[in-house]
């Protein structure tokens, strides 16, 4: 396990930070295309797809700076020109960061699920999230969560369901065998469908 000084955080010269007092910042004001990934933790989701898709662009944020090292440690070693990354808060970053209806797809993949009750205050998916998701994808733009977690796929299942903005195209468990992308290309992904667990899945469509 690298020790924090054990970072190259010069890798961070082009990465936008984002914090309460930032500005707003219309880094991708002219992009279309855009996937984002919220908690995109070492990078190796959004990286293999920003290698796939060579004509679309990638923002991938995250809270933690080392994290972003390693997720620019990837982007040298493939060349990678059409992905960006932004170290911050994910709903403060899709505020300061987006413009509305701007963001074709959003992906969140395997989120901290603080399975104790009085922690579920920090979980990520809550209604303001939604609503901050919701302005910023395009209409027809998708939401992806996926987690191995059951209690916090039925959470937030709850409060997908009672928001009509969305139309869910999908919502319920995929089994080890089901080989979408992000099972093989995230890292928790990878090394829980080794170890045959099952994934919850919810995908929806912005109306
Ligand atoms: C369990 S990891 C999953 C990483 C990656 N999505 C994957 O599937 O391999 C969760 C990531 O979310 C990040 N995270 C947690 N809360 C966040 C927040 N509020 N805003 C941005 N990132 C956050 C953490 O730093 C961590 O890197």
């Amino acid at each position: 396990m690298p020790r924090y000084n054990d970072y190259d955080f010069s890798l961070l010269e082009n990465v936008t930070i984002v914090n309460a007092d930032s500005p707003a910042n219309d880094i991708y004001k002219e992009e279309t295309l855009l996937t984002v990934e919220v908690g995109c933790g070492n990078g190796h989701f959004l990286t293999a797809q920003a290698a796939a898709h060579p004509d679309n662009t990638f923002c991938g944020i995250d809270l933690k700076s080392e994290r972003i090292v390693r997720c620019m440690q990837k982007v040298r070693a493939a060349a990678l020109e059409n992905i960006r990354f932004i170290v911050g808060d994910a709903m403060l970053a899709l505020d300061k960061c987006f413009a509305d209806g701007q963001i074709a797809r959003i992906y969140m993949t395997f989120p901290d699920p603080w399975p104790k009750k009085r922690h579920h205050k920090n979980r990520l998916f809550k209604p303001e999230f939604l609503d901050i998701v919701w302005n910023k994808l395009k209409v027809g733009g998708d939401f992806v969560f996926i987690t191995d977690h059951e209690e916090y796929f039925e959470w937030s299942k709850a409060f997908a369901e009672s928001d009509s903005r969305w139309d869910i195209t999908f919502c319920g468990a995929i089994g080890e065998n089901d080989d979408r992308e992000y099972l093989t290309q995230s890292l928790f992904g990878e090394k829980w469908k080794r170890e045959e667990r099952d994934f919850y899945l919810l995908e929806f469509t912005k109306k």
